[in-house]
């Protein structure tokens, strides 16, 4: 029974411990702790508010769908895996420097540890874990949704769209196997084929509008230097914490390393025990905020260009909602319209569309917003936050929006929304904090004020606005000759 100390001292940091920790630590589960990189299953299974959904009258049944979804779990990409490789020579060097000392405490692991990527030299891909998540997403979708799903496929009243990165098509094609499957007559699974549509990539500005604007990169690229300055002392602290605590001189890039590989280990691997074993409950809990933050100042809140320069998709997804009621208004019947428009990108779409529609926003930040405020950035643990990686943007996150039709007995407001995230349906602070919203207030009150941004007038480097190469027509180009401000400004730069 009797341990000898430094192992009691130790067990505390193993998750595998249970018998030893607190209540409070015995339910730590470092997989719903990591940021972006959290899985899907694992997300939905925080539940942090206790809000209970609103009954939806019997009369009103679902005519629209639209879904906004990030791609599923993926291998990380190349040059995280060479970063992982290199580390395994750092730590050959690490370990070696501490031989004189008499140090034990060093974990059996980190002895020849390599890279459980060695050797492969493609990433970024969408992983079998991946395909799982948006293929049963898809068949629950179906399930939740038979008024919308029930319908023959048609390209046209079910478009699939994708950017043009295969993880993201990947998705899409996983989550139409979900929905379309025992539909076909392909193979046992009874499949069908279905179309994905992808713009290109350089001018994608529906799904990768962040791609496509100039002023965001440019604006990301001079913000990268001042996030990590906010991050560097957590960081050093946790480095100082891990280098007493193993043994070890860990860099500051060292211990950055070693939280991305815990990432990794925990959300592809399942594996708790190695990387993520190396750090407290509470440096996880420090780092996950480092993450947090890091998203909320360069794709959330903190800066209205992440999200205004989505005005292009909300534009999209506001239209695809009218067309539905001129159809419904136009008596066709379901199966002759669009049912659902099904997109599949990034965390750079999901998570800037989210700002638009205003979510994780109480009413007092809503306001904020509107009134291009910016906004507290998340809260430094042990405060509270409502802005976590985790539930904004795991791994398949998703929004659908849902547009009902309730019949004609309520003249005033008979097409409602309701927004599910990560298929919870959401209170909307721009609704009066409904989450069931007339259609007519939705548009009103949470996407007009952002649609009155221009994505052109957002994105384009001032200097080269009045852009002569491009196929304008004489008129326009007179236009913009007449209306810019400066002569000078029309030398055109290269694009
Ligand atoms: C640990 O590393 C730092 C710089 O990375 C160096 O200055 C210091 O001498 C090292 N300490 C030991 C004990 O190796
Ligand atoms: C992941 O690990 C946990 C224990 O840490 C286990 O309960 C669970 O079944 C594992 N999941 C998979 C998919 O292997
Ligand atoms: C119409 O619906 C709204 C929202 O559900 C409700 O507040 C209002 O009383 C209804 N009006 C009528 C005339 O039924």
């Amino acid at each position: 029974m009797a341990n000898p100390p430094q192992i009691v001292l130790l067990l505390p940091f193993l998750f595998s411990a249970a018998a030893l920790l607190s209540h409070a630590e015995e339910k730590f589960d470092v997989r719903s702790h990591l940021s972006t990189v959290t899985r899907y299953h694992i997300s939905k299974g925080i539940s942090e508010n206790s809000f209970v959904p609103s009954n939806i009258p019997d009369q009103c049944k679902p005519i629209h769908l639209n879904l906004v979804a990030r791609h599923g779990t993926r291998a990380p990409t190349k040059k995280r895996m060479k970063e992982l490789e290199f580390f395994a020579t750092r730590l050959g060097v690490l370990l070696e420097n501490a031989k004189g000392q008499k140090s034990t405490v060093i974990p059996s692991w980190l002895r020849g540890w390599k890279s459980p990527w060695t050797g492969k030299h493609k990433g970024g891909e969408l992983i079998n874990e991946g395909e799982t998540e948006l293929y049963e997403l898809g068949i629950r979708t179906r399930e939740k949704f038979p008024e919308l799903f029930n319908e023959n496929y048609h390209p046209d009243v079910f478009p699939i769209k994708a950017t043009q990165v295969s993880r993201a098509s990947s998705s899409a094609v996983a989550f139409g196997m979900g929905l379309f499957s025992d539909r076909g007559k392909l193979g046992p699974g009874r499949h069908r084929a279905f179309a994905v549509t992808s713009e290109s990539r350089a001018s994608d500005i529906m799904l990768r509008f962040h791609d496509c604007c100039q002023n965001y990169k440019s604006f990301r690229k001079s913000q990268e230097p001042s996030v990590d300055k906010l991050k560097e002392p957590v960081l050093n602290e946790i480095t100082q914490e891990l280098v007493t605590r193993w043994g070890l001189n860990f860099t500051r890039r060292d211990v950055s390393t070693l939280w991305f590989l815990c990432k990794q280990e925990a959300s592809l691997l399942n594996k708790t025990d190695q990387a993520c074993a190396l750090f407290t409950p509470s440096e996880v809990g420090l780092l996950e905020w480092t993450d947090d933050l890091d998203v909320f100042m360069l794709k959330g809140y903190g800066n209205s260009l992440n999200y205004h320069m989505g005005v292009p998709l909300l534009d999209d997804v506001i239209q695809s909602m009218e067309q539905a009621i001129m159809a419904k208004e136009d008596g066709l019947v379901p199966g002759s319209y669009e049912m659902a428009r099904l997109r599949f990108a990034h965390a750079e779409t999901l998570l800037p569309f989210s700002c638009l529609i205003g979510l994780f926003l109480d009413g007092r930040e809503f306001q904020q917003i509107l009134n291009e405020q910016p906004l507290q950035p998340p809260l430094k643990p042990p405060q509270k936050r409502s802005w976590r990686g985790s539930t904004v943007a795991p791994f398949a996150g998703n929004n659908m929006l849902v547009l009902y039709s309730c019949g004609s007995a309520n003249e005033t407001s008979k097409y409602f929304v309701q927004v599910l995230h990560n298929e919870r349906p959401v209170q909307l602070a721009g609704c009066g904090n409904s989450d069931f919203c007339p259609f007519e207030e939705f548009k009103e009150k949470i996407a007009y004020p952002h649609l009155k941004h221009d994505y052109d007038a957002l994105c384009t480097v001032e200097s080269e606005k009045p852009k002569q190469t491009a196929p304008t027509s004489t008129f326009s180009r007179i236009l913009s000759w007449i209306f810019s401000s400066s002569a000078k400004q029309t030398k055109e730069s290269e694009l």
